[in-house]
């Protein structure tokens, strides 16, 4: 199949579905992260929604999608920055909208728990990152079309957490990044935001394999 990866830097999907003989490209405004940048384009995904997919899979930014945020589009008392982020979260829902309505027959958009729900329609399903071998929690959000639920392919304990100094409560794989060896890295705030936006290996393998099968 000919296979669109929108916004996918680390081409953890891409890759996998490369492995089963698929014709997949990752898409990113910024360069890929998985070592593949002959199966990349980096671009603005959106004329691309134009062109001919068999099955489209897009990872749209969240930042203005979370629940988490909500506090910060109080107009009263956050003025202009909250207008400015009012702003942003229309933007991000319209992005979010473009693949929900692209022409393609099987569509699959994925995001962690927020606004969507109420804005546009309920997931088809809630995935967890325990349910695919990775020993971490993050709610996340699948809205399929076309595409059969996600089947968890390894259920796994479901990972510690961490209690920050201000009290806050948060999965340890996403305040405590460690490399492939399991050694602690220090990231900057930009760092630490990409690498838990990043598909979990365990997450991009099922995808790959229950929605695109061997060739
Ligand atoms: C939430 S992250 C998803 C990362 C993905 N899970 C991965 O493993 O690479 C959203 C990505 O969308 C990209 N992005 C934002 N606007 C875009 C656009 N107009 N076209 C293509 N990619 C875009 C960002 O650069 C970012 O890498």
């Amino acid at each position: 199949m000919k296979i669109l990866v929108a916004c996918e830097e680390s081409q953890a999907v891409t890759k996998e579905l490369r492995k089963l003989g698929h014709e997949a490209y990752s898409c990113d405004i910024v360069e890929c992260s998985g070592g593949h940048p002959e199966w990349h384009l980096m671009q603005d995904v959106v004329p691309l929604l134009k062109q001919k997919w068999d099955m489209i899979i897009a990872f749209p930014p969240c930042t203005y999608l979370t629940v988490a945020g909500n506090r910060w589009f109080n107009v009263e008392k956050y003025g202009e920055k909250a207008i400015k982020r009012i702003e942003d979260r229309k933007e991000a829902i319209n992005f979010f909208k473009l693949f929900a309505n692209a022409d393609c027959e099987k569509i699959a958009i994925e995001n962690p728990i927020g606004i969507m729900s109420s804005k546009w329609r309920k997931p088809n399903q809630i995935i967890q990152p325990y349910m695919f071998g990775e020993q971490a929690r993050k709610g996340t959000c699948l809205w399929l079309k076309g595409l059969p639920l996600l089947e968890p392919t390894n259920i796994v304990e479901r990972g510690e957490f961490y209690i920050s100094p201000s009290g806050k409560k948060m999965p340890k794989w996403c305040s405590d990044p460690v490399d492939k060896n399991g050694k602690k890295i220090a990231y900057n705030c930009k760092g630490i935001k990409v690498l838990r936006s990043k598909t979990f290996p365990g997450i991009a393998k099922a995808m790959a394999e229950q929605w695109g099968g061997q060739v």
